[in-house]
């Protein structure tokens, strides 16, 4: 069996109290601090940036934070986000001009890198730079807000990029986003994912009894 992770999006939660609302997440089961940072340039959305994931920091989170960059251009963010304390920087090689260098730069800044793949871009961005991602993203709605549906035809998606994976040998992981909910989670795991995003199905899930646990696709597995 693998080792899956959970990665609850913090797009979903209540940015008035978030560093409760993560210490909450972790607290209930939660392995990865999934940020979303959109730049109403790349997604026609705009949410929080490397002062937000600093700050989370200094409030005192220890998890992993798995920065997924859906900006244009992505280097100089780079930088900002190895200095606010990043775990994972992932971006969208449409929107970096030298992917490969853009993959330099998070490993040399101490961070694992990645690449996101939306619905519609091919895996072959991954061809030549196997040995320069740790993580693939594989998105599962079109990206720039949560609540959307799952889109199908990742499944098939999923099961390609993991063949891909296991005949690179390489300790890869390869994370999903969009649209996990609970009733779909184990078909999502069986097509090849290990790490899985989830914003609304988790935050909209809080424990009706213990007010500080959440419940949903954490409890899925
Ligand atoms: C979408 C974001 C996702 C989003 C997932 O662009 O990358 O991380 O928050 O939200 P749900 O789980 O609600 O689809
Ligand atoms: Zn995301």
């Amino acid at each position: 069996p693998r080792d899956f992770k959970i990665a609850p999006s913090i797009l979903s939660a209540d940015f008035a109290r978030l560093g409760e609302e993560v210490d909450d997440v972790l607290a209930s089961g939660a392995d990865i601090v999934h940020f979303d940072v959109m730049d109403n340039h790349y997604v026609p959305n705009l949410t929080i940036g490397p002062m937000v994931c600093e700050a989370l920091r200094k409030h005192g989170v220890t998890a992993p934070i798995d920065a997924h960059l859906m900006v244009k251009p992505v280097d100089r963010l780079i930088g900002d986000f190895i200095d606010a304390g990043a775990s994972y920087i992932t971006f969208h090689p449409e929107a970096s001009e030298h992917v490969d260098r853009s993959l330099q730069l998070i490993r040399d800044g101490g961070c694992k890198s990645g690449l996101v793949f939306n619905p519609a871009t091919p895996l072959s961005y991954l061809d030549y730079v196997m040995d320069k991602v740790d993580m693939i993203l594989l998105m599962s709605v079109n990206p720039g807000f949560g609540g959307q549906s799952f889109i199908p035809g990742t499944l098939d998606k999923l099961r390609e990029a993991r063949a891909r994976i296991d005949a690179s040998g390489r300790d890869i992981r390869l994370e999903i986003d969009g649209g996990v909910k609970v009733d779909n989670i184990a078909e999502i795991a069986r097509a090849g994912a290990d790490t899985f995003v989830a914003g609304s199905a988790i935050f909209k899930a809080r424990n009706a009894d213990e007010p500080h646990r959440y419940d949903g696709v954490l409890k899925a597995l």
